[in-house]
C-alpha cells in the first residue's frame, strides 16, 4: 500500500498553551487535525467559562480551520452552576478532573474528589464527559502504580456513585486501564497517546535519561506497551487518540527537574501510522483517530479526508518555539508515513 486516506482525525487530548507559542502550536494541530479537546492547565488555569470563552477566542485568532473543543479545569470550588454555563454556552465540551499535584499545572485541581460531587452529578444530567487524568498523588505510592491505584480508590467507586456519568479515562498507560474501560460501560471511554502506543520506559531510561520521553503518566513496562497495543489492534471502539500533545521548551525538559510532556502535534498522524503499522493494525487507524472519539463525544464524524503517503522522513531535530527551541517526539527519526501536503 503506497497511500492511505482516512477521514479527517480529531485530537481528544492537547495542550496548546497560550501566548506567542500559539503560533506554532495550532497550526502544528490544524496540518491534520480538524477538532481538538483543549486541555485546561495554563497558568491561571481555566476555571471559568468566560475564562474559556477568552481562551477560545485566543486559539481562533491564530486563523486556522482547527475548532477548538473547550473544557473547563475543575477544582475544590467547582459548582454546579458553572458547570451548567459551561454546558450553555456551547463551547465547553468537557471538564478536566487533575487531582492535586498529580501532574504539571495541577496544584489548583482537586484535593478530594467529595468536594466537586455536585459538579459530577450536574455533569451526569448533562450528558457532558468528564476526562480524568488518572493517577493518585499520595507520596508513598510508586510512580509506575499511580494509574493503576487510581482506578482502585477513585475511580471504580466514582463510577458506581454516578452509573450515568460520561467519563473519558485520558492517556491510559497500563494493562488494568485498558481492562478496565474495556469492561466498563458504554459510557467510559480511553484515549492513548502515541508515545505509549510506540515506547516504554527502557527507552526513557536504558543508555541514560531521555528527558524528552518524559510525560506524565510516565511509560511504563513493555507489557503495558503491548496491552495498549493489543487493544488498538483489536478495533475497540471505547478507545480513540489522544495525543497529549504537550510542549515545553527544551531548557525545560533538559533540566535537573525536567518538565513532563511530549510534543508531538508536528508528526502525530504519522507516529500513530507508525504505531498501527508495526503491529499490523493500520486497517484501525481510521476508527480510532476519526470515528470512535466523534461518536463517543456525540458529535458528527468529520467529511472530509486526509492522506498519507509511504514516503521516509525524518522528524526535525529542533524547532522554534516562541522565542525558544522545543524538541518534537520522535526527533530525528524515520518515519514511514507522510501526510500529504
Ligand atoms: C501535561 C502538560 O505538560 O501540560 N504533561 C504531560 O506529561 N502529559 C500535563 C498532563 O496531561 O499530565
Ligand atoms: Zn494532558
Amino acid at each position: 500500500m503506497q497511500a492511505l486516506t482516512l477521514t479527517r482525525p480529531d485530537d481528544w487530548h492537547l495542550h496548546l498553551r497560550d501566548g506567542p507559542v500559539l503560533t506554532r502550536t495550532v497550526s502544528d494541530t490544524a496540518r491534520q487535525f480538524s477538532r481538538a479537546v483543549i486541555m485546561p492547565n495554563l497558568t491561571p488555569p481555566v476555571v471559568t467559562t468566560a475564562m474559556a470563552i477568552d481562551y477560545k477566542a485566543r486559539l481562533d485568532a491564530q486563523g486556522t480551520r482547527l475548532t477548538p473543543l473547550m473544557t473547563l479545569y475543575l477544582t475544590d470550588n467547582t459548582s454546579a452552576q458553572e458547570i451548567q454555563r459551561g454546558y450553555d454556552s456551547g463551547i465547553v465540551k468537557a471538564v478536566k478532573l487533575y487531582p492535586a499535584g498529580a501532574t504539571t499545572n495541577s496544584a489548583a485541581g482537586v484535593t478530594n474528589i467529595e468536594h466537586i460531587y455536585p459538579a459530577i452529578e450536574m455533569l451526569q444530567e448533562l450528558g457532558m464527559p468528564l476526562l480524568v487524568h488518572g493517577e493518585v498523588t499520595h507520596q508513598d505510592v510508586d510512580i509506575f502504580d499511580r494509574e493503576k491505584g487510581f482506578i482502585d480508590q477513585q475511580l471504580a467507586p466514582l463510577l458506581d456513585r454516578f452509573p450515568r456519568l460520561k467519563c473519558v479515562f485520558e492517556h491510559i498507560t497500563t494493562s488494568e486501564a485498558a481492562q478496565f474501560v474495556a469492561q466498563a460501560s458504554e459510557r467510559v471511554g480511553a484515549t492513548i497517546t502515541p508515545q505509549h502506543l510506540l515506547y516504554n520506559r527502557n527507552d526513557l531510561l536504558v543508555g541514560g535519561v531521555k528527558p524528552h520521553l518524559y510525560c506524565l503518566p510516565v511509560l511504563k513496562r513493555n507489557t503495558h506497551q503491548q496491552a495498549l497495543q493489543d487493544m488498538v489492534a483489536s478495533g475497540n471502539n471505547k478507545f480513540f487518540l489522544g495525543t497529549d500533545s504537550a510542549p515545553h521548551a527544551q531548557g525545560a525538559k533538559e533540566s535537573a527537574c525536567g518538565c513532563a510532556g511530549c510534543y508531538s502535534s508536528p508528526a502525530a498522524i504519522e507516529l500513530y501510522a507508525q504505531a498501527f503499522e508495526a503491529i499490523d493494525a493500520l486497517d484501525k487507524l481510521e476508527a480510532f483517530a476519526s470515528f470512535n472519539g466523534a461518536d463517543f463525544y456525540g458529535l458528527a464524524r468529520n467529511t472530509d479526508t486526509i492522506t498519507l503517503l509511504r514516503n521516509s522522513w525524518q522528524v526535525p531535530e529542533s524547532l522554534t518555539y516562541g522565542a525558544d527551541v522545543i524538541i518534537p517526539l520522535g526527533a530525528g527519526q524515520t518515519l514511514n508515513w507522510q501526510l500529504q501536503a
